[in-house]
């Protein structure tokens, strides 16, 4: 690891940040010359919000594989690159030095080369978290191909629309994966995915739990496949990408419409997901580093695989879940493993506060040095907890706010080094420049200001401020366009406020100039920091023949963050709710998957509307909420009497 651009004090912090934003294309190119590059760029940046246009590297060429591997080789080919922890702990936990993950990429990479996978083409991965997945993702980039991960808890008809979407030609599953006490049948949901047309022509199914499968004539096993090949040939060419060129595709929820492909390239994201890694986490070899995210989301792909890949680290991969056999099974992962820093979501932090501290005080937890979290806004009773039981009050906690679109950590405090506030995600990275905005786009008075603050070290900035989070500046790891329609990331991100890049999220600043992310302002829902809008609910929730309309909104939940509550139109639930009310959860799990079943169904006659038809969430949120009081305004309704009749219903 090139430990130069590690920021160690709060000093370098402020000279790192001022540097980045007076010079930034000086500031990042520093940073990338300590990469592997097969060709250096002619500029580091070209940027304009309003088309979107951003350009890292301009020309470089590499291959993010040889800086996550083969730059390890000659340094540190013993060194553990992945320990995988399975799902039981009665089953032998997997060690993968640099050397060894090096071999089983480049094997891999030549599998699906033997298969017709070509630069540029789509691969659809869809597997359980075992270390097959990192070398599946891994070989794609090392052949040039674009990833397109889709998380295991997926239905088949998720799976087929993103696989349709990309025009994947090659999906990559397993049998079935282990979570838990439940066995998910990968292989037979995948085959469900393809049935009828299919751009796939080519499926490669690794032997994970023994299920019985059915192979069909375009399968063949990844352990036949890599059974044919010469065991002499072991290395393979990294193809050589241009830093614009895309690395993958990821789906993500939005406020409406389908999913929508997140695309990240290759240049850019790598040296954003390095940097963010070293300076956010502080990862010092040989530190044991352990996201439990799963890698079908970004913070997997992001803070599993390339980030602590390319810094060298030692990534733990955790194939089960925080509850079984019982709800000690993380705080065993790091007493087994010495882990060191620990990188969490709130809501699995919240569900094993519930279960109280027999689980943990019996575990050597000595060993931790930092702690992180990840994908919602986090509570100061679940961050104090956090901090107290499981820190024992010696590890910083880092509240790191981003997105699928940003590649990497925005805003977080540097474990140990910047100050840290419960419930604060607090100083935006060096080479993040944020922007409160009202409604209107007018940047709220003095949230500029802490942009000079930051360079400066003046101190205060007057009065609390609250407004729409934006980011005026480009950064390596932003997204660059969604998949196969540059147009609908123009509208989605940069049409709101022009000249701005717009998160979605709400955020509020203190006196000093932390950043307190509030959550979402749009109709995008996040559920135990899965991220899912309510018009995908919605439409699966439609689908079912006996619904005629339906409205979803969040509300909170205890440990979720946010539940669902669903209000819908259905003539025939009148004689039997809990069977509609079954039968609409399992539409929503068929459809969407199993995350996104509504926790709440309410049957109504209808629905608040204006005169010109459109549903009033405003209300239905209240509602939900149980803030009736502040319902406010109905007399612009269609017919007001409805809002009375669903707040007599309410559960
Ligand atoms: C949304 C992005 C970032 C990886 C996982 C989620 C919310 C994320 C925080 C945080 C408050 C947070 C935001 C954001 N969020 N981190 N530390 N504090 N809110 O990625 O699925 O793209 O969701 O998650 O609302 O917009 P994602």
């Amino acid at each position: 690891m090139d430990g130069s651009y590690q920021i160690r004090t709060i000093d370098q912090y402020h000279e790192a940040y001022k540097k980045s934003v007076q010079s930034p294309e000086e500031f990042w190119g520093e940073i990338a010359e300590t990469f592997t590059w097969k060709q250096k760029w002619d500029k580091v940046l070209e940027w304009n919000f309003s088309a979107p246009l951003v350009k890292w590297f301009i020309n470089a060429k590499l291959n993010i594989t040889e800086n996550c591997l083969d730059r390890w080789l000659t340094t540190q080919p013993d060194k553990p690159a992945i320990i995988w922890e399975p799902n039981d702990p009665a089953e032998k936990h997997r060690t993968i030095t640099y050397k060894e993950l090096y071999l089983e990429v480049c094997r891999f990479a030549r599998v699906l080369k033997n298969n017709g996978v070509k630069k540029g083409d789509r691969v659809c991965i869809y597997m359980p978290m075992v270390p097959e997945l990192p070398v599946a993702i891994l070989a794609c980039a090392r052949v040039g191909a674009i990833h397109s991960v889709v998380f295991g808890g997926f239905s088949a008809k998720s799976i087929r629309d993103r696989i349709s979407d990309a025009q994947c030609t090659l999906l990559i599953t397993a049998d079935g994966g282990f979570r838990g006490n439940k066995i998910i049948p990968l292989k037979d949901i995948a085959d469900e995915a393809l049935e009828g047309d299919t751009p796939v022509v080519r499926t490669i199914v690794l032997k994970r739990t023994g299920s019985t499968v059915r192979m069909q004539p375009r399968d063949v096993w990844w352990h036949d496949e890599i059974d044919k090949l010469d065991k002499e040939d072991i290395s393979f060419d990294a193809e050589s990408m241009d830093a614009e060129d895309m690395l993958f595709i990821l789906y993500t929820s939005g406020s409406t419409g389908k999913p929508k492909g997140v695309v990240h390239t290759c240049g850019g994201y790598m040296v954003y997901t390095n940097y963010t890694f070293l300076n956010v986490f502080q990862y010092q070899p040989p530190d044991i580093f352990f996201c439990t995210a799963d890698i079908g989301w970004v913070t997997g792909h992001s803070y599993i695989v390339y980030g602590p890949l390319s810094a060298g680290a030692t990534t733990l991969l955790f194939e089960g879940v925080p509850t079984w056999p019982d709800a000690g099974r993380l705080w065993d992962i790091v007493d087994k493993h010495h882990v060191n820093i620990i990188y969490t979501a709130p809501t699995a932090i919240r569900s094993l506060m519930a279960y109280g501290l027999d689980y943990i005080n019996n575990k050597d937890l000595s060993t931790l040095k930092v702690l992180g979290t990840v994908g919602e806004p986090i509570n100061e009773e679940a961050w104090h907890w956090y901090h107290q039981h499981i820190g024992k009050e010696k590890c910083p906690v880092v509240d790191t706010w981003w997105q699928t679109e940003t590649g990497g950590i925005l805003i977080s405090n540097l474990a140990g080094i910047t100050p840290q506030k419960p419930a604060h995600a607090t100083f935006p990275l060096p080479g993040v420049q944020p922007l409160l905005v009202d409604e209107k786009g007018r940047p709220i008075e003095g949230s500029d200001a802490a942009i000079n603050a930051l360079q400066n070290r003046v101190p205060g900035i007057g009065g609390i401020k609250s407004g729409n989070l934006c980011i005026k500046f480009p950064w390596p790891g932003m997204i660059r366009t969604t998949y196969g329609d540059h147009e609908r990331c123009r509208q989605n991100y940069f049409q709101t406020y022009p000249g701005l890049y717009f998160t979605g999220d709400g955020c509020l600043m203190d006196e000093n100039g932390f950043y307190r992310i509030t959550g979402r302002v749009d109709d995008v829902l996040n559920i135990s920091g899965h991220r899912i809008g309510t018009a995908e609910i919605e439409n699966a929730i439609d689908m079912h023949p006996g619904v005629i309309e339906s409205a979803v909104v969040g509300f909170p939940h205890e440990i979720k963050g946010q539940g669902i509550y669903a209000y819908v139109i259905m003539p025939g639930a009148v004689t039997s709710q809990s069977l509609s009310r079954e039968a609409i959860v399992k539409f929503v799990a068929e459809t969407i998957g199993s995350f996104a079943k509504p926790d709440k169904i309410q049957f109504v006659n209808g629905l608040p509307k204006t005169r010109s038809g459109k549903i009033m969430r405003r209300i239905l949120r209240k509602i939900a909420e149980g803030e009736m009081e502040s319902i406010g305004d109905t007399t612009t309704l269609l017919d007001p009497t409805i809002v009375e009749e669903i707040v007599n219903g309410k559960l």
